[in-house]
């Protein structure tokens, strides 16, 4: 049997899965928390799990996103993204975000016919899990709503699905 799986988030996983963000990324916990049970009605959104021999490891998030109206002229496109994925670093080099890139591309594909993602240029770990996707940097300077990055600190990447 694999010692791998995916699932989908469900409520009763909610706070352990915002532990391991919390883990993996400077975020409050209990804001994480409340903003998955608020994602998690949003039918344009897809929030994974990764489980490793039983025990939650990985999560990943996929979402249909529009601009707000409000946004610079250098905003980043409307469309489906590839937002955040997560895995505790005692689990990691094992396919973990692999598997939750695949699966939520698999989710896109249902979808539409283009992906996008973003990363800090930074992120080599990051960059080298998308790449075997076809996903190739469109834009260095780009605008995305609530995002922590510095102007040009953060790259933004398509792949054709
Ligand atoms: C990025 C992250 C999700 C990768 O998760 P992971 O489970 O370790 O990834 P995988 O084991 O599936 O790795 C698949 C491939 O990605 C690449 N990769 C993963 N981590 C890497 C690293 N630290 N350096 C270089 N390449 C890396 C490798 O090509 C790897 O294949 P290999 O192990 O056969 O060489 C994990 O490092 C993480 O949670 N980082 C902190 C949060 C983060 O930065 N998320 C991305 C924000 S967009």
């Amino acid at each position: 049997m694999s010692r791998l799986a995916i699932q989908p988030l469900t409520r009763r996983d909610v706070r352990r899965a915002a532990a391991v963000i919390a883990k993996c990324t400077p975020v409050s916990r209990h804001l994480k928390a409340a903003q998955l049970k608020a994602l998690l009605k949003l039918e344009t959104n897809l929030l994974l799990t990764a489980w490793w021999d039983g025990e939650l490891v990985g999560t990943g998030r996929a979402a249909r996103v529009v601009m707000p109206g409000s946004a610079p002229a250098h905003r980043a496109p409307d469309g489906w993204y590839l937002l955040g994925v997560n895995v505790l670093p005692s689990h990691r080099r094992l396919g973990v975000g692999d598997a939750l890139v695949r699966a939520r591309l698999a989710w896109m594909r249902q979808r539409t016919h283009e992906a996008w993602f973003f990363t800090r240029r930074s992120n080599e770990a990051s960059l080298a899990l998308h790449r075997p996707y076809g996903f190739e940097v469109v834009r260095e300077h780009f605008w995305f709503p609530g995002t922590p990055f510095e102007e040009g600190e953060a790259v933004l990447l398509r792949a054709a699905l």
